[in-house]
């Protein structure tokens, strides 16, 4: 260190306060975010040295500037060496990776070392992190590289000119901290787990690649066309080549700065539910190649009723989160699949994935089952609708949302928020959310679960004008016990559009039985869905409900005998298995009904 250096106040972080400002820049955005169909990366999943860092002190003692030496050659003394520091394996939540850890909401810091070995043919480095809740900031050999905003979008970073051959030290700074400003904010119903939770990659890849690739079924057509989007890394013109083997299909189209748009003529069997049909698609440009599984379909809505294919379907759905005892917000594919063939036995072939993205192979496993998905954004409850910077996050969530998921078939509706009141600023807020989900897709329908007009009470909210589809989440039989205000809503109402019943349901310990009017036993959950199915089974503008929901899940926010931290509607116990009385009579009805 230079004598300059030595000379420096070493005190003077004790009086910065704004030291995390240098650490907000560099944004990784929806803009920068790669397409990862069919990539392989270099996967820095496993072991991570890892600390907790409640003050702070790694960005406002710069941490990640220290050279990594050991002890007995430091000449000053340190707060912090990731050498000595715990570990954790990546992807997890530190949330639930120790029972003293369960509730730390602040900064932690994930180091490792990689080890970089250049690649004439693929010389730019990129890393894509799956999900960190809530920012993120990244570190390499001691340099800022960039931050994200988001718990549960990916991000890219490009490595290429920071990385040096051989050994590389790697940090992220992860802070789960709740915020007014953030999305979602400070008060939510679900547990705030933090962590690297998702897949951690490092991709190698060519001087020009092939950053983003659509091929979609073009809407509103005789489903003999596709609408095909190529993106480059880079400004560059050439031609990129598409396959569908099994439709003996290839196209060649020009790439004129970077981009590439056009419509394909081909007639593919088309994707649903019962026929979940996917093509091996394959993009290629020069030396590089993305390969999807993709199927074709079309969602469109006709009055109040949703279009799947051109035949009206009515969506048998239910709601999930993302949640475990055992690892918090880590969905691993063995718990996505028993999700789903739980949701069969229900009788669903809908999902609503319930507040913010899950991870992104939900959708890729719904595209080969045969489920229909509900994605959304966690723009939840009380949002500052009045802040530029809230906006600007949310809809970079949607974007980065959008663009990871838009080749998947099961998705069939983005939706932009939850619950909000309804007022100018929120309408404002919403209004450009669902502008920004139409610019990034026409293909999908835009929705939000809404609140009702409490003085006419009826179904109406000015927000609808710019929705597909209109959510209704209504509690009657728990939150309003009274069931006759359901008969009085359903009755005032006429709206245009489809309405999906978008949360309904009633909390129950599992194994408490009593009368069916006695609050959280299963018999009250089970008569109240018995009401619920038979209130909204014949009203012909309501085209499918999502119930609140499929498990039992972690909320700090409800300590009653009962729930215990829990929050109790689900149809089957937190232990992901025991199912109560309800899930029967939900798939007593979903087994039996055909919308006339
Ligand atoms: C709301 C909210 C859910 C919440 C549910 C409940 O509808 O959207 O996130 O968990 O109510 O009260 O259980």
């Amino acid at each position: 260190m230079s004598a300059r250096e030595e000379l420096k106040d070493p005190f003077a972080h004790l009086h910065d306060e704004a030291y995390a400002s240098p650490y907000d820049g560099n944004p990784a955005t929806a803009d920068t975010l790669l397409a990862m169909g069919g990539r392989e990366g270099v996967s820095l999943n496993g072991t991570w040295n890892f600390t907790l860092d409640l003050f702070d002190e790694g960005l406002r003692q710069k941490w990640f500037a220290d050279e990594p030496l050991s002890p007995e050659l430091w000449r000053k003394p340190r707060d912090y060496d990731a050498g000595a520091g715990q570990t954790i394996t990546v992807p997890s939540c530190w949330t639930t990776w120790k029972p003293e850890w369960k509730y730390f909401e602040g900064g932690a810091w994930y180091t490792r070392t990689i080890e970089w070995l250049p690649s004439p043919e693929r010389p730019r480095a990129f890393l894509r992190v799956g999900a960190a809740n809530y920012r993120a900031r990244v570190f390499l050999n001691g340099e800022f590289v960039g931050s994200h905003r988001g718990g549960s979008t990916p991000f890219c970073f490009e490595l290429t000119e920071q990385l040096r051959p051989g050994e590389n030290r790697l940090q992220i700074q992860v802070d789960n901290s709740r915020h007014p400003s953030h999305v979602p904010m400070n008060h939510i119903d679900w547990f705030n787990d933090g962590g690297l939770y998702r897949d951690v990659d490092i991709l190698q890849l060519p001087p020009v690649f092939i950053a983003d690739a659509t091929l979609q079924l073009k809407p509103i057509s005789d489903f003999s066309a596709l609408d095909l989007e190529i993106t480059l890394s880079d400004k560059v013109s050439g031609t990129a080549n598409i396959s569908i083997p099994e439709l003996d299909a290839t196209w060649s189209v020009d790439i004129v700065d970077g981009k590439a748009r056009a419509t394909l003529a081909a007639s593919p069997v088309l994707w649903s539910p019962d026929y979940p049909k996917r093509y091996e698609v394959t993009f290629a440009y020069e030396g590089d190649r993305i390969v999807e599984q993709i199927g074709f379909r079309e969602v469109r809505i006709e009055g109040t009723r949703i279009l799947l294919n051109g035949k009206s379907i009515y969506l048998k759905g239910i709601c999930v989160h993302e949640d475990d005892v055992v690892v918090g917000k880590v969905s691993t594919e063995e718990d996505v699949r028993r999700r789903f063939a739980d949701a069969r036995d229900l009788g669903c072939n809908f999902l609503r994935l319930s507040h913010y993205p899950h991870h992104e192979h939900v959708a890729r496993i719904a595209d080969e089952l045969g489920f229909l998905l509900w994605e959304e954004i966690p723009v939840y409850w009380a949002i500052d609708f009045d802040s530029d910077s809230t906006l600007a996050d949310a809809g970079n969530q949607l974007r980065e949302l959008i663009r990871r998921d838009r080749n998947r078939a099961s998705v069939i509706l983005w939706g932009i928020g939850n619950e909000n009141a309804d007022t100018d600023a929120r309408y404002q807020f919403m209004k450009s959310l669902a502008t920004i989900a139409r610019e990034e897709d026409s293909s999908r329908l835009v929705g939000a679960a809404c609140l009702i007009n409490r003085e006419e009470f009826r179904i109406e909210d000015r927000l609808a004008e710019h929705l597909d589809v209109i959510g209704i989440n209504e509690y009657f039989g728990w939150y309003e016990p009274d069931f006759s205000g359901l008969q009085t809503l359903l009755a005032n109402s006429t709206p245009e559009k489809p309405v999906i019943i978008s949360e309904t349901g009633a909390d129950a310990k599992s194994d408490f039985h009593g009368r069916n009017d006695e609050l959280y036993t299963e018999e009250c959950q089970a008569r109240i869905y018995a009401q619920q199915v038979a209130s909204i089974a014949s009203v012909n503008y309501i085209c499918g409900l999502t119930p609140w929901l499929l498990y039992d899940f972690r909320s700090e926010r409800r300590q009653t005998v009962f729930n215990q931290g829990f929050n109790r509607k689900g149809l089957i116990a937190e232990n992901k298995k025991t199912r109560k009385q309800a899930f029967d009579v939900l798939a007593k009805f979903y087994h039996s009904y055909e919308r006339k």
